[in-house]
């Protein structure tokens, strides 16, 4: 990776526990800004645990502890005493099974702006339209907006969810796995909306898929056993990957 590039987080030598279990081992990672970064590696290797450090995520579990750093602007996120509401406003975050909230596809997308005490009726219209125009849904639904968001297939419920993640327009979006329980045709148009949403955001992108890693992401990370094993640009990690154990994965001689 070239020094120039800017970046929107910077991960330093962290490491986290689970209880006695080591399950991230002095991890040090640039995520550059307005690019895809792809995380990949073998199930445990500690890909979702180190996207759920970058919001903080895994505050919630007990006997979880954390070493080093992770530098957004010129704060330490993993200092204690960071504002978790302010820091997840501006890293969201997609997961695997799509998962709207029980209510229609305009409250859906407003949730967060609301949460923000937003009431002004055309900021929360603007909003709207801009967010599902952004996650490629607009056409689907804008004459539905008032049906319930659980009547929509898989594929749409979560193209719903990365617009409610980005009406609230964070810098950094996390998406783990976000196509791994959607059908081909859906996953196409994820895949085609991760390519414009970079335009706008930062994205970090879990996935088991390396196809799906080599057509979208900029970068990629391979990770084994809590490490970082090898950081590249995604052409020349997958092409030329300097590492034994990259190669290996990457041509399925394990994992
Ligand atoms: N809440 C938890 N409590 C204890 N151990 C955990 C917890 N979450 C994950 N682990 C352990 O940490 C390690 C990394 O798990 P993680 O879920 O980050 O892996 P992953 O790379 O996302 O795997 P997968 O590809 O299967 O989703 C694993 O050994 C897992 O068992
Ligand atoms: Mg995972």
């Amino acid at each position: 990776m070239t020094a120039d590039i800017e970046t929107a987080l910077t991960i330093n030598h962290l490491s986290l526990w689970y209880g006695d279990k080591q399950a991230l081992d002095d991890i040090s990672l640039p995520i550059p800004k307005h690019r895809i970064t792809a995380l990949i590696g073998p199930s445990g290797c500690g890909k979702s645990t180190l996207l759920r450090c970058c919001n903080r995520m895994n505050d919630v579990i007990d006997n979880c502890r954390t070493e080093g750093e992770i530098w957004l602007d010129r704060r330490n996120i993993l200092q204690e005493e960071s504002d978790l509401s302010a820091l997840r406003r501006r890293i969201g975050m997609v997961f695997q099974r799509p998962n709207p909230f029980p209510k229609s596809i305009y409250e859906n997308v407003v949730y967060g702006l609301r949460l923000q005490g937003v009431r002004d009726r055309r900021i929360l219209n603007e909003a709207v339209e801009r967010a599902l125009r952004a996650a490629a849904l607009w056409p689907e639904v804008k004459d539905s907006l008032r049906q319930n968001a659980l009547t929509l297939s898989s594929g749409q419920q979560q193209r719903l969810v990365i617009a409610r993640a980005i009406a609230i327009e964070p810098e950094v979006l996390l998406l783990d796995e976000p196509t791994s329980a959607l059908d081909p045709i859906s996953t196409l148009v994820i895949e085609e909306l991760m390519a414009t949403l970079k335009q706008h955001f930062t994205l970090i992108l879990v996935t088991h898929n390396m196809q799906q890693a080599a057509r979208v992401s900029d970068y990629t990370a391979f990770m084994h056993q809590g490490r970082l094993v090898e950081f590249a640009d995604t052409d020349t990690l997958f092409t030329t990957p300097k590492q034994r154990r990259t190669e290996d994965y990457i041509t399925g001689r394990f994992g």
